[in-house]
Parts: C-alpha cells; sequence; structure tokens
C-alpha cells in the first residue's frame, strides 16, 4: 500500500520533520519522516525508553547541530539513518522504522503493517 505523505521539496536536509498518524490494527500511533543525507526517513514518533513522543508535540525532532535526532522527554539520542540509540537510557534500542520511498518528487509510505491515517 502506497500512501502520499507530502512534496519532496517539503523535506529539507536535517529540516523540519514531516508529522503524521499510522494505523496497526486497532492502534493509531504518532509517526514522522525527516531528510538525512538527502534520503527520507520515517519512523514512529514513539521513543524507545518508554514510548513518549521524541519531540514533546513541539515538532523539533533534531538534537543540537543536526547530527542526531533527539528526544525532549529524558535525552535519547539517535542516529538518523538507522534509528539507533546512540546515547541515553534506551542506548543499544532503536525507533521502530516505517518504509519510505521518494519517488516524482513525493515522499510516499509504502507500509504493509502501518496504514496512513488520514482524517
Ligand atoms: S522517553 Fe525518550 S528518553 Fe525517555
Amino acid at each position: 500500500m502506497s500512501s502520499l505523505l507530502c512534496g519532496s521539496i517539503d523535506l529539507e536536509e536535517r529540516g523540519r520533520a514531516v508529522s503524521f498518524r499510522v494505523q496497526k490494527e486497532q492502534r493509531i500511533y504518532p509517526a514522522f519522516v525527516v531528510r538525512a543525507d538527502g534520503v527520507a526517513r520515517g519512523y514512529l514518533n514513539a521513543c524507545a525508553h518508554v514510548g513518549l513522543p521524541l519531540d514533546g508535540r513541539r515538532g523539533q525532532f533534531w538534537y543540537l547541530d543536526g547530527t542526531y535526532l533527539g528526544c525532549v522527554q529524558h535525552g535519547a539520542i539517535y542516529e538518523p539513518n538507522t534509528g539507533l540509540c546512540v546515547r541515553g537510557p534506551c542506548e543499544g534500542l532503536s525507533l521502530i522504522a516505517l518504509n519510505v520511498v521518494e519517488r516524482d518528487d513525493n515522499i510516499y509510505l509504502e507500509e504493509e503493517q502501518y496504514l496512513l491515517v488520514t482524517e
């Protein structure tokens, strides 16, 4: 299943994330997509520590200079291309990645398990 998330132009390198929601079975999850090293990366917005949103719902996912994704809750730091926590209370654990693809100047969610919530 392929669902349009945003235009390619909406995702600047290590710039503002685009947030969206997905559904798996009966549960709805917040999610986001960012661009890192030219590639769109999508993750559930649920920290590997205790599952809280990384951005505290403020839309800021990058830590300091934009090298890493950061969780505002208790300071976990994630490598943006893999979602691996490299420092903080959940070091060694990872964000749940979503399959995101870019084609024809758009970014799409292509997932079997997580469906885009559109309303
Ligand atoms: S919930 Fe992210 S570091 Fe605790």
